[in-house]
């Protein structure tokens, strides 16, 4: 943990600690003050300011259509707006295509923007950047499975590791990342089996999404896990609220109350005093 104002963070020996004393944790995107303070509220143990926000918040079709401005922009937004939760910044396309790069950037999220650990997403490959960056100070977690950046690569199928080749490739990505200094490992897509034999291998973290319940933590999309967007959620999210449901409500009937006129109400409005009113009858 680290503290400032008094207050204790959270940081990524948290997320050991927890997995050490074999207490499952949830982790939840947040790119803005609501979301953050929500998951503070829900003593949610970090916060991953991921690069879904292209696709969540900002409307993109993939997360290649943002960078490293409007990363940093939505990871201050967050820090500032949380207190104890460690705030992971999700490196996005291309912000680590090499170790120099890879620097630069990362230390922009810890040092400008205030986040607590970076995620990058590949496997084997990516073992001597997250080395690299390791032994120069920042705390990374990794990001095996489907890897959404490199999604329009190839027309893969989203899911990952079905097959025995890849599933050991896919264990080996995590062993290879463990062995470069990489602090937790998110897995996203896999079969539950494959998780369950990658995070019994690993000595730290494993964090899932569609990735069955056998991982140390678990994270989700906030906008999916809370049914804030239009569309079905991803099947393995959902169901905790009907975000969307609710605000739609609200937002009909306020404007409805505008079109009738009964918004706003006298006591929604500032009433002028006596000397006002003489004042404006005379003008
Ligand atoms: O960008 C993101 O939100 C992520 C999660 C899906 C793990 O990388």
């Amino acid at each position: 943990m680290s503290t400032q104002g008094g207050v204790r963070r959270n940081s990524i020996a948290t997320l050991q600690d927890l997995r050490d004393a074999g207490q499952l944790f949830a982790l939840l995107t947040a790119y803005d003050r609501g979301t953050a303070e929500l998951a503070e509220a829900a003593e949610i143990p970090a916060i991953l300011v991921g690069d879904s926000l292209a696709q969540v918040a900002l409307g993109h079709e993939s997360t290649v259509r943002i960078g490293m401005s409007e990363m940093l922009h939505h990871v201050a937004a967050v820090v500032r707006s949380s207190r104890t939760a460690l705030v992971i910044a999700d490196m996005p396309f291309l912000s680590y295509v090499d170790v120099a790069t890879a620097a630069t950037n990362a230390s922009a999220f810890l040092r400008d923007a205030g986040a607590g650990a970076v995620k990058l997403e590949g496997g084997t490959e990516m073992a001597p950047t997250v080395r690299a960056l390791v032994e120069s100070g920042v705390p990374v977690i990794g990001h095996i499975g489907f890897t959404p950046q490199s999604a329009l690569q190839q027309d893969r199928a989203r899911a990952q590791g079905k097959e025995p080749a890849a599933a050991a490739g896919l264990l080996a990505d995590a062993l290879a990342l463990q062995a470069a200094g990489a602090a937790a490992i998110v897995i996203e897509l896999v079969p539950a089996e494959l998780a369950a034999l990658i995070t019994v291998r690993l000595t730290i973290p494993t964090i899932g999404i569609g990735a069955g319940p056998h991982c140390s933590g678990q994270v989700q999309v906030a906008p999916d896990l809370l049914g804030l967007l239009s569309g079905p959620a991803p099947r393995h999210a959902g169901g905790y609220a009907t975000l969307r449901d609710h605000a739609l409500a609200g937002l009909t009937k306020w404007r409805a109350d505008v079109a009738a006129g009964t918004f706003p109400s006298t006591a929604q409005s500032l009433t002028a005093s006596e000397e006002l009113r003489a004042a404006l009858a005379s003008m």
